[in-house]
């Protein structure tokens, strides 16, 4: 079988890219993780990914002079990786039209909490102030508007009466674990959708 050449992009601890990771050492499992990039220098997630055998790269966006310079610089250590799908996990750029055509289609995006709901930042104290009853986590493709493609696998969590951000963001990390790995599994197999749109992983068990 030939597995789907997978780079992550990193900006932090990695949690996401270790549950791919993971995932990814079943040789049955459809991709394969041949990259992990970090935007941060020290990032947590490069010690994991160098101790797991994975090889890694650390491109510091500052001091490039530009968003797309760096960006430049990501694509062109993704390419010589071989990359063909992007996982981005934790990777807390805006990213250019440049990387976002450049990667149209193979990049993949977690984000915590179910879109269209609350896209951006701190989405789970938004949530709660809401008054939501359930927060959770999306994995969907990356479009030039931020956190708005289509959706690939998502997971909802209840928001329980005395949750702080910090216990619901426990609570959807857990289920962002689960869908990652059954998402990227979906897009790299080729699975159709039901919707003949994009492959979808609904509501996975947890
Ligand atoms: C995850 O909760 C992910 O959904 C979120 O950052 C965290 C990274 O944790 N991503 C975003 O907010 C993207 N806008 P991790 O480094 O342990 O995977």
């Amino acid at each position: 079988m030939k597995r789907v050449r997978t780079a992550v992009l990193i900006s932090g601890r990695g949690s996401n890219m270790k549950a791919l990771l993971d995932a990814a050492k079943d040789p049955a499992y459809p991709a394969e993780i041949v990259l992990v990039a970090a935007n941060v220098p020290g990032a947590g997630g490069l010690d994991i990914a160098r101790e797991a055998g994975i090889e890694t790269a650390t491109i510091d966006h500052r001091g490039k002079g530009s968003r797309e310079a760096f960006e430049r610089e990501l694509h062109a250590r993704l390419l010589t990786a071989n990359t063909e799908l992007v996982c981005l996990a934790g990777f807390m750029r805006l990213l250019t039209p440049f990387f976002v055509d450049a990667w149209a289609g193979k990049m993949l995006n977690i984000h915590p909490s179910l879109l269209p709901a609350f896209p951006g930042l701190d989405t789970h104290q938004r949530a709660i102030d809401a008054g939501a009853k359930f927060g959770g986590c999306t994995v969907h493709f990356v479009t030039s508007e931020m956190d708005v493609g289509p959706i690939v696998a998502q997971a909802a969590v209840p928001i329980l009466p005395g949750d702080d951000a910090h216990a619901l963001a426990a609570r959807v990390l857990v289920a962002e674990h689960k869908i990652y790995p059954a998402a990227l599994a979906a897009v790299a197999s080729g699975k159709p959708a039901p919707s003949g749109a994009v492959p979808t992983v609904y509501n996975p068990p947890l």
